[in-house]
């Protein structure tokens, strides 16, 4: 007889809560001699933020999965739902489509039981920019422009997009402007930095035209604002928020840019988090703040934060802008209430400690020895068998993958279900397909 199995959820949570506040992400394969099925129902536990890592050779299914464990948790009872947000930042510009139900895969959809569906509470963040132009070209992918506040970024931020070190004058020059807007404790602009390296003696004219030059370039990329996106209203509780970064990947300096949103991110969600969860344990142990004084502060719900092809971002070898403080989120992160669901391709090429510190791990199939030695440093723990051998006998469809669950320190071959919305990013084809009658 089929029953649930619920990843991610601990025995004392189990007792407590049995199924409830958990999401269906697909269903187990039984092997019964030569014939393969599928079985038990495989829930994800919604209670408690988790660290995630999808796994996987291209085309194996791990944006697709992302995007299944997105919609659970938006479809989640109203209860559980206030209490959490989903933000996916999209580095490659594939999650937008979510706004559209999945016509393409009614038919599998048909066969889980599930029709496609319109999803009324995703809210696409887009760089200010380009907002106007995408809007134009389509309402439905823009809802909210995105920017980012020029006194979040520090010298060293201004020398990592410029390509300056913070020890050469150009640097040492940055450093002086930050630091002497900075005393004024108020936002400023990129024409208030124009204006302050002006103001500044020490340096020649040719390394203040230089920087100056730098500046306006980045006016232009309409990226930077005096009074940039409050975070607070990209985690709005029950919605999946999608921040389209990909349009950053032609602006120059591409990489860093990307990196640094994720990293100045990071940081903020984990400073928002750290107070929230001090006054949540304030008034779980005090009786002095009512609840109805404490339903009506503005709250952060829990945050999942989900990154594409991650390793290019935290990779085992050397720094991005990101890495910093995405790496504190990926170890200190879920205690004050930072989930994470990351993907890549290559595990091998990954900072190990994402690997150590996920507590569930969701393998499509992996080639590359390195990659299948990656996810056995997990295992090794309190497995004996090989991973390698339950690949083998995973069947080669996309969406199917091992489930490893560090909580009940167990196994599972799954088959993810399908999506109620759009899937995008896929490879185009050559011939479209055949209209329908
Ligand atoms: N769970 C699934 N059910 C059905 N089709 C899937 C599933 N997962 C992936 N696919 C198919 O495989 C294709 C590639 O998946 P994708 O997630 O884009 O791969 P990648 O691992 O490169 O991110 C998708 O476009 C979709 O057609
Ligand atoms: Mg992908």
């Amino acid at each position: 007889m089929a029953y649930n199995v619920i990843i991610g959820r601990d025995e004392r949570d189990l007792k407590i809560y049995r199924d409830s506040a958990t999401t269906l992400i697909g269903k187990q394969y039984i092997t019964m001699g030569n014939v393969v099925s599928l079985g038990n129902q495989i829930l994800l536990d919604a209670l408690r933020p988790h660290v995630i890592l999808i796994a996987g050779k291209r085309g194996s299914g791990k944006s697709y999965t992302m995007g299944v464990i997105a919609e659970g948790l938006a479809s989640l009872d109203p209860d559980t739902a206030s209490n959490i947000t989903s933000l996916i930042i999209d580095t490659m510009g594939i999650y937008w489509t979510m706004k559209t139900p999945n016509y393409r895969e009614a038919n599998i959809l048909k066969e889980w039981g599930e029709e496609p569906k319109n999803f009324p509470n995703i809210k696409v963040f887009i760089p200010k920019g380009s907002f106007e132009r995408i809007k134009e070209e389509n309402a439905s992918m823009a809802d909210s422009p995105f920017s980012i506040s020029v006194s979040d970024l520090s010298s060293g931020d201004w020398c990592d997009i410029f390509d300056f070190s913070i020890n050469d004058e150009y640097g040492v020059l940055i450093n002086k402007v930050v630091e002497d807007l900075k005393e004024d404790n108020r936002a400023y602009s990129l024409d208030d930095m124009i204006q302050q390296i002006d103001r500044e003696a020490a340096q020649s004219d040719t390394v203040k035209d230089a920087i100056k030059q730098r500046f306006q370039t980045a006016k232009d990329w309409g990226i930077f604002e005096k009074e940039g996106t409050k975070i607070e209203d990209m985690l709005q509780p029950g919605y999946i928020n999608i921040l389209d970064i990909s349009l950053y990947a032609h602006a120059l300096g591409a990489f860093n840019l990307r990196a640094l949103v994720i990293g100045l991110l990071s940081q903020k969600l984990l400073e928002l988090r750290t107070i929230q969860r001090r006054e949540e344990e304030l008034s779980e142990m005090s009786s002095t703040i009512s609840v109805e004084a404490y339903e009506k502060k503005k709250r952060i719900p829990i945050v999942w934060l989900f990154i594409d092809e991650v390793h290019e971002f935290l990779p085992a070898n050397g720094q991005t802008a990101a890495s910093p403080a995405l790496s504190r989120v990926v170890k200190e992160g879920r205690q004050p209430g930072i989930g994470l669901v990351i993907a890549t391709q290559q595990p091998g090429k990954l900072d190990t400690d994402i690997i150590t510190q996920s507590d569930i791990i969701i393998s499509h199939h992996v080639t590359a020895k390195l990659d299948i030695d990656a996810l056995n440093t997990v295992m090794q723990t309190y497995m004996v068998s090989d991973i390698k051998k339950y690949l083998i006998d995973l069947p080669k469809l996309p969406g199917s993958c091992l489930v490893l669950d560090d909580n009940s320190e167990r196994i599972y071959p799954v088959q993810i279900k399908p999506r109620e919305t759009w899937h995008g990013g896929e490879t185009p084809k050559a011939i479209p397909p055949p209209k329908k009658q």
